[in-house]
C-alpha cells in the first residue's frame, strides 16, 4: 500500500520566512518544490520587521556599495567575512528592484523612485554623515516583501505543508535526503524526500524573557543541524535591539530615530550625545543598546525604572501617520501610549542572532572550518551564518540578507539539482523522530515544560544580555545543564495527537534548552568584547586572540566542543570602531 505520509520533491524548503520562500521562488521555476512550515506562512516572523532594507540605491544622496560595504564591515566589529559582505552589498540595488518586479509596495519619493530612510550605522563616505539607505513600505516592510513573496510562491505552484514541525533531517554519508516532519493539525510523521533541503528556520528569541521574536522562534533549525552532529557558529553574539516596548519586547522600529525621534532619560536629556556625538541615536545598535542600559544601570531609567523614552512627539501627527503608522498602533494597543503626545516607554529586547548554522558563500550547509560540505543541504537568513554580520548586524541588513541570501540559496541548489540524483532513504526515515514524539507522549514527569521555559528565559535575559560576566555565565552554563536534567522528568498532560500543543511546546523548549548551551559557552569562552558581545570583565576588542569565528558542536554525552576558523578580510583591515 502507498505511504500517504511519505512525500517526494526536488526540493523542501524548511521554513516560510523570507529567506526560505524567496529560495523556494528561485527553485520553483525549474524545479518541483515544498515548502514545510511551523506556522501559515504569512505569519512567519519576517512579517514583523518593520523599518526597511538596506541597497546602495542612492535616490535621495549619494550613496555606493563600498559605503555600504564599510559599514558592514565596522558594524559587524571586523567578524564579518569580507567576500561575503561584498555580495551582499553589491547584489543589494539588483536584488530590491528584483523585489519590486515581483511586486512589493515600496514607498516613493515625490518622484517616484523607491523611498530611503536614514538607520542605525549606515554613512557616507566612510563615516562622515548618516546615510539614506533603508528602502522601506512605512513601517511595514517585512510585512509587504512576506506577502509578496508568498503570492509569487502560489502563482510558481509551490506545494506548501503549513503547520508541519519538522523534527528531524535525514543525513547520510554526508548527504541530506529530506526531513521528518509531525502534522500539527492532524497528527503524524510524514516524510519528505528531497534532492535539496533548505533551511530556512528563523532566528532564537524566544530563549529569552524580553525578546521582539514571534513565539515560534524557537531557534528549532539550531537544534536540528546539533542532533545531527554539525556545528554551530558564532553563537555567543545575539543582538539587543534598543527600542524594545518596555515588559512586551515588541520592536519599536529603529526607522523611528531614523525619522528624528530621540532618547531621552530620566532628566529629559538626550543622553546618546554623551555615547556617540556624531551619529547620536543612529549609531548601530549595540553601541545604543549598551548606552541605554548603562543609562538605566546607573538610575537613570524613566522613574528610575529599567527602561527609556522614545520621544516622536515632535515629529508630528501627518508624519508619523504616513511614516511610522504600526509604531503608532502598537504604543497604543500594547502600552496604552498616544506617541503623538507622549514618549514611548522602551528597553533593550533580544532581537536577532548573528550566529547560526555555518555555510559557505553559496549557502551549503558546511560541517568544519575547512568549509566541507554536506550535500543537498542549505542555509540561509537568520538561521545560518554565511557571516555577513559578524559580531554585530545593522538595521536594515537583515533583511536584504535574507532574501538576498535566499536567492542564492535557491539558485545553487538549482545548478547543483543538475547533478544530484535523489538517494535511497535510510530503511525508517521516521525512527528518531517517532521515539522522541513516543517518548514526549508518555512522558509523565514532575516538572512542567512551561516553568523550565519561564526558568531559562529569566535567566538568559539576567546573565547573558546586554553586559555579561565570568561569574554569571558560568553560573548560567550549570544553570542550563540543571534544567536540560529537569527537562527529562517533564509530563505532557495532553495524550493526544491533534493540535497537541502541549507537545509542540515541549519539542521547542528541548531545542531551546540545546542552543541555549552554546550561547553561554560561546559566550564563557570568548574573553574579549566584541560587537554585541560584551563582557565587562573583558572590556576590549581582542584581535590577537579572538578575530576569529567559534564553531561548537555538541558533545554525544553532553557538554560542548569547540574548534575556530579565520575571519575573511579583504578590503577592510580591523580598526578602531569609533561612532
Ligand atoms: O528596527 C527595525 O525596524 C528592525 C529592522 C531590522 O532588524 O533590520
Amino acid at each position: 500500500m502507498a505511504d500517504r505520509q511519505l512525500h517526494k520533491f526536488d526540493a523542501v524548503v524548511i521554513g516560510s520566512g523570507l529567506a526560505g520562500l524567496r529560495a523556494a521562488v528561485s527553485l520553483s521555476r525549474e524545479y518541483n518544490t515544498a515548502v514545510v512550515t511551523k506556522v501559515f506562512p504569512t505569519r512567519s516572523h519576517s512579517g514583523a520587521a518593520q523599518g526597511g532594507i538596506a541597497a546602495s540605491l542612492g535616490n535621495i544622496d549619494d550613496d555606493n556599495w563600498e559605503y555600504h560595504m564599510f559599514d558592514t564591515v565596522k558594524g559587524s566589529d571586523y567578524l564579518g567575512d569580507q567576500d561575503a559582505i561584498e555580495i551582499l552589498v553589491r547584489q543589494a540595488p539588483d536584488v530590491v528592484y528584483d523585489l519590486e518586479h515581483l511586486g512589493v509596495p515600496f514607498s516613493r519619493t515625490k518622484d517616484g523612485l523607491i523611498a530611503q530612510r536614514k538607520f542605525g550605522g549606515h554613512t557616507l563616505n566612510f563615516g562622515e554623515k548618516a546615510a539614506l539607505r533603508a528602502c522601506y513600505s512605512s513601517d511595514y516592510t517585512g510585512h509587504v516583501l512576506l506577502h509578496t513573496l508568498y503570492e509569487n510562491s502560489l502563482k510558481n505552484h509551490i506545494r506548501f505543508f503549513s503547520e508541519f514541525d519538522v523534527l528531524d533531517l535525514i543525513i547520510e554519508d554526508d548527504v541530506c535526503k529530506g526531513c521528518v516532519a509531525w502534522d500539527i493539525r492532524n497528527g503524524g510523521l510524514h516524510v519528505f524526500h528531497a534532492r535539496a533541503v533548505v533551511m530556512g528556520t528563523g532566528g532564537y528569541g524566544r530563549a529569552f524573557k524580553i525578546t521582539s521574536n514571534a513565539h515560534a522562534n524557537t531557534g528549532d533549525g539550531l537544534g536540528l543541524v546539533l542532533r545531527n552532529g554539525l556545528p554551530l557558529q558564532d553563537l555567543e553574539f545575539v543582538q539587543f535591539h534598543p527600542t524594545g516596548l518596555w515588559k512586551q519586547g515588541i520592536l519599536v522600529t529603529e526607522g523611528a530615530r531614523g525619522e528624528g525621534g530621540y532618547l531621552k532619560n530620566r532628566d529629559g536629556e538626550r543622553f546618546m550625545e554623551r555615547y556617540t556625538p556624531t551619529l547620536m541615536e543612529l549609531a548601530p545598535r549595540d553601541v545604543v543598546a549598551r548606552s541605554m542600559q548603562t543609562e538605566i544601570d546607573e538610575g537613570r531609567g524613566i522613574d528610575g525604572k529599567d527602561y527609556i523614552h522614545l520621544d516622536i512627539t515632535h515629529l508630528g501627527k501627518e508624519r508619523i501617520m504616513e511614516r511610522l503608522p504600526q509604531i503608532h498602533d502598537l504604543a497604543f494597543n500594547f502600552s496604552g501610549i498616544d506617541c503623538f503626545k507622549e514618549p514611548i516607554p522602551i528597553q533593550p529586547t533580544a532581537h536577532y542572532s548573528m550566529g547560526g548554522i555555518p555555510v559557505d558563500n553559496g549557502c551549503h550547509v558546511v560541517k568544519n572550518g575547512k568549509l566541507e560540505r554536506i550535500t543537498g543541504l542549505y542555509a540561509a537568513g537568520e538561521c545560518s551564518c554565511v557571516s555577513v554580520h559578524g559580531a554585530n548586524r545593522l538595521g536594515t541588513n537583515s533583511l536584504l540578507e535574507a532574501t538576498t541570501f535566499g536567492r542564492i540559496a535557491g539558485r545553487s541548489a538549482r545548478a547543483d539539482l543538475s547533478n544530484i540524483d535523489f538517494s535511497d532513504l535510510p530503511k525508517n526515515p521516521r525512527a528518531r523522530a517517532q521515539a522522541e514524539v513516543d517518548w514526549f507522549l508518555k512522558a509523565n514527569g514532575s516538572r512542567k515544560v512551561a516553568d523550565i521555559r519561564a526558568d531559562l528565559q529569566e535567566t538568559m535575559t539576567a546573565r547573558c544580555g546586554v553586559f555579561r560576566n565570568e561569574a554569571d555565565l558560568k553560573k548560567q552554563l550549570d544553570h542550563v545543564r540543571e534544567l536540560q536534567e529537569m527537562f527529562k522528568e517533564i509530563s505532557i498532560d495532553d495524550k493526544g495527537k491533534v493540535m497537541n500543543s502541549d507537545l509542540m511546546e515541549a519539542i521547542e523548549l528541548g531545542h531551546l534548552l540545546e542552543f541555549s548551551e552554546v550561547i553561554v559557552s560561546g559566550a564563557l569562552g570568548r574573553r574579549e568584547s566584541r560587537g554585541a558581545h560584551f563582557r565587562k570583565d573583558f572590556p576590549k576588542r581582542d584581535d590577537d586572540n579572538w578575530l576569529k569565528h567559534t564553531l561548537a558542536w555538541r558533545k554525544p554525552g553532553g557538554g560542548v566542543e569547540f574548534d575556530w576558523r579565520p575571519v575573511i578580510i579583504t578590503r577592510f583591515q580591523p580598526m578602531e570602531r569609533k561612532y
